[in-house]
């Protein structure tokens, strides 16, 4: 097991050029109920979680109107406001119609509500980073992407990222505000957004991968990411995020959980440096996972 470090070891990152964070945040979705509904089990444990954070080092939370919903923006607020050298990151942009149940509405009085419901109960008077969850397909989304650039100008929100979008539609986006951020489900063995990574990488958005501490397969005994991790006295996850953390400057993860213990283990990750050849392998096992999956 690497020994507990703060954040600040995985660098820093300027989100939209001017609000620097350390690049390992958290993610604030795992302090709710099952089936990210209501309210986390432990709950007393899950604040214990969130005000280790700046003990920590981690300066950027990721989190959603959706979670719960309302209880993780609520207990973020509990937590850590006025979020002193904070820097939340929040969405909007999906209905909750029960556990495990997400839907898509980009209506532009309902995506307008939703960011001053955010305000509301992060008790700030902006938003610094302010994501849309998903891009309503019933919904023309240069409706969407207007109302952002409206609210944006307004002073709303400061910065805006997009969340599961390809390169297409980022673009898209560009044409209305700039991108700040990129939030796809990316990990050492689900690597179908390459291709987006690489642009926010030549366009200096920050990517922010969902489920960094996957490793599928990779985790069991007798792979290259055992013997990574046991040489390095580190578990597979940890590998799997100092993989992540390597593999681009501008990568951004956001692993979460509701327990003290995981999040300290999770923020030793930053102190874990990885050889190029280590590096190498197991970026080469984990594309040969990602395509057979
Ligand atoms: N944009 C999107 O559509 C989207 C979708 C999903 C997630 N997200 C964001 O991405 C963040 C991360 O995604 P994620 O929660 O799916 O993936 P993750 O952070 O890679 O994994 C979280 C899971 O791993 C467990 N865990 C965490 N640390 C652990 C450790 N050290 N040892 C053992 N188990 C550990 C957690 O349970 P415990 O609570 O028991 O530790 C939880 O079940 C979310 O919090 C959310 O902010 C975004």
């Amino acid at each position: 097991m690497a020994k507990e470090t703060g954040a600040a070891q995985s660098g820093t990152f300027k989100i939209g050029g001017d609000i620097e964070i350390n690049r390992l945040g958290f993610g604030a979705m795992r302090v709710t109920g099952a089936g990210v509904w209501g309210e986390p089990e432990d709950r007393a444990e899950a604040l214990r979680t969130l005000k280790r954070l700046p003990e920590l080092g981690v300066n950027f939370i990721d989190t959603s109107d959706a979670y719960g919903p309302e209880t993780s923006e609520n207990l973020l607020a509990e937590a850590l406001h006025p979020f002193k050298d904070m820097l939340i990151a929040t969405k909007g942009g999906l209905v909750r119609g029960g556990p495990g149940v997400w839907t898509p509405l980009g209506r532009p009085e309902y995506l307008r509500q939703a960011v001053l419901m955010s305000l509301r109960r992060l008790k700030i008077g902006q938003i610094g980073l302010w994501q849309l969850h998903r891009i309503d397909p019933k919904t023309p989304r240069d409706e969407q992407f207007a109302v952002i650039r409206d609210m944006q100008k307004e002073g709303l929100i400061r910065h805006v990222g997009l969340s599961e979008v390809g390169i297409e539609e980022i673009r898209a986006a560009q044409k209305f505000f700039p991108v700040a951020t990129v939030q796809n489900q990316y990990n050492l063995v689900h690597r179908v957004h390459e291709d987006v990574l690489d642009y926010c990488g030549k366009n200096n958005i920050g990517f922010m991968p969902w489920f960094p501490l996957a490793a599928g397969n990779l985790a069991k005994p007798g792979t290259v990411l055992d013997s990574v991790a046991k040489k390095l006295g580190a578990t597979p996850s940890q590998v799997a995020l100092a993989w992540v953390l390597k593999r681009s400057p501008v990568m951004l993860p956001i692993p979460g959980t509701g327990k003290v213990k995981h999040l300290e283990e999770n923020t030793a990750a930053a102190a874990i440096v990885l050889s190029d050849a280590d590096f190498n392998a197991l970026g080469a096992a984990g594309l040969k996972e990602s395509r057979a999956a």
